[in-house]
């Protein structure tokens, strides 16, 4: 089980992604856990404030720390450890990594997917407006990453990525009969041949020939 925190100040935006499909299906057999935290519950003032005007001037207003440090700290899972007479509690790490989105970041890959995936704990901060203060990313954040060179209206785009190429990588969320890989070839189905104006748009032969040798043969040469 790996349990996703979103820090955000739009939770809205992830509800129709986590309750449908495989996302919906992995939290209901308890393979994954996805919480949502809208980053105002950590204010104090009675705007909720969450931004301030940048130091040095500028446009734009950027995400203030406080609210940030606090939301983190209490969304961190604690190692629960029954305490009782004369027994040491049992103690362990939960492995756990607080990631910044930014498009400053370093760039988001199959090969990092693969190594959260062994995670007990992925804290996501989505980054808004024109920015975060820099302290999040140098003191609380353990990795500050971008899912492309593109600019984002925040990272809760970004935080969708990595919630469904980390889940895809966790054993028991791709039901046996699905792939957890993409097919690395060129992929048809029915109809064999689709007429699309004057064009007859047909299937290649070789893949209805029955003929498993060729076939594999086609995908290797196909990409
Ligand atoms: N926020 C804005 N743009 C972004 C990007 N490309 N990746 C991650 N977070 C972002």
């Amino acid at each position: 089980m790996i349990q996703f925190d979103v820090i955000t100040i739009f939770p809205e935006i992830f509800k129709g992604f986590v309750s449908e499909s495989l996302l919906a299906r992995g939290q209901k057999k308890k393979i994954i856990r996805i919480g949502l935290h809208n980053l105002r519950k950590w204010t104090t003032d009675k705007h909720k404030t969450v931004d301030d005007n940048p130091y040095g001037g500028g446009p734009g207003m950027v995400l203030k720390i406080e609210p940030i440090f606090k939301a983190v700290k209490s969304i961190e899972l604690k190692v629960k450890s029954k305490r009782s007479k004369n027994v040491k509690p049992k103690t362990y790490n939960l492995k756990q990594r607080v990631i910044l989105f930014s498009p400053r970041g370093k760039k988001l890959t199959q090969e990092l997917a693969k190594k959260w995936a062994k995670l007990d704990q992925l804290i996501f901060i989505c980054g808004r407006y024109e920015g975060v203060d820099e302290r999040v990313a140098d003191y609380i954040a353990d990795e500050v990453i971008s899912i492309g060179d593109y600019v984002l209206n925040g990272g809760e785009v970004a935080a969708m990525a990595v919630i469904e190429s980390v889940s895809r990588l966790i054993p028991g969320f791709i039901a046996k009969k699905e792939s957890a890989q993409k097919a690395d070839h060129a992929q048809y189905t029915r109809p064999e041949v689709f007429i699309m104006g004057k064009k007859r748009l047909k299937v290649p032969k070789v893949l209805l020939s029955g003929d498993h040798k060729k076939i594999k043969e086609w995908r290797k040469n196909i990409i």
